[in-house]
């Protein structure tokens, strides 16, 4: 039996890609910092698979906790890594909260980086594996009023795209998915000020995008960007001026979130 982990496993995109898991019968180890959520999302796949559910609460915004996951799995062989844990928040860089940033940094950053590394030794020398990452549209160019986000998910996608190349032949293959915005739990946190969701335009169900994502990575394509206008969104930037892009961003930025 295969075994996938799934980090922020619990709500939105990575529990419909747990589904998708549970469906072509994966071992599921789901990692979350969300102690209810998970143990309800865990009751859940039991009650619709028959699937083995390993659930580890953990924070990976804590320094280390890569290796930490690992132990408390005894180090078995992963198949396929999924970081899929993240979250937004929406401000100006002079003013927005740095412990959710640090966290932000440690969770989309450090935490996948080191988790990679970690599960990719035994990868390679079984000769196979799968990772995908969740990276975003917001990789494509930068992102005023939610700057570390974009930049941080900008990370995702350059450094996904070189180890997909570095691993060419080795039977191991890395795949970013972009999503635009899409509609989970990620909306609503986003932003510190609101409780309203103003973002009504070009929104996608999570079902549909992990569906896509699930599969770029079984095709072990290096990037995969759902919804043919999110794809035209991701070209622009190319087109245009880099500070006409970030123009334009911080436009749609102000005109979609409530100070
Ligand atoms: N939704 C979108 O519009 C969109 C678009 C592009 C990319 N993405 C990316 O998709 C990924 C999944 O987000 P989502 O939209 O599915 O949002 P979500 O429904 O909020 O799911 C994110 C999950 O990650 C967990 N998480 C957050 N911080 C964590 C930490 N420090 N340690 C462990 N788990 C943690 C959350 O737990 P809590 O609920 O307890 O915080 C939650 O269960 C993120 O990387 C996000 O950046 C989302």
């Amino acid at each position: 039996m295969k075994t996938a982990l799934v980090t922020g496993a619990a709500s939105g995109l990575g529990y419909e890609l747990t589904l998708l898991l549970a469906k072509d019968h994966y071992k599921l180890i789901l990692v979350d910092v969300n102690p209810e959520a998970l143990e309800q999302a865990k009751t859940n796949l039991l009650q619709d698979f028959d699937v083995e559910v390993i659930t580890l609460v953990k924070d990976l915004a804590v320094p280390n906790v890569a290796e930490d996951i690992m132990k408390s799995i005894d180090y078995q062989p992963i198949d396929v890594l999924i970081n899929n844990a993240g979250f937004g928040l929406f401000g100006t860089f002079a003013e927005t909260d740095w412990k959710r940033e640090s966290a932000m940094l440690h969770v989309h950053i450090l935490s996948a980086t080191h988790l990679t590394k970690l599960v990719l030794e035994g990868m390679v020398k079984r000769g196979s594996g799968k990772i995908l990452n969740m990276s975003s549209l917001a990789a494509f160019q930068p992102g005023p009023l939610m700057s570390i986000y974009y930049a941080s998910k900008g990370y995702m996608l350059s450094f996904s795209e070189a180890i997909a190349n570095e691993l060419k032949g080795t039977g191991v293959t890395v795949t970013a998915v972009c999503p635009g915005p899409t509609q989970t739990s990620f909306q609503q946190t986003v932003s510190e000020n609101t409780t309203d969701n103003k973002i009504k335009f070009n929104m996608a169900c999570a079902k549909s995008v992990a569906e896509y994502g699930y599969k770029a990575m079984l095709q072990g394509r290096t990037y995969a960007i759902p919804g043919r206008f999110n794809k035209f969104l991701a070209t622009l930037p190319r087109f245009l001026p880099r500070r006409t892009a970030t123009y334009i961003v911080s436009t749609i930025q102000k005109k979609n979130r409530e100070e």
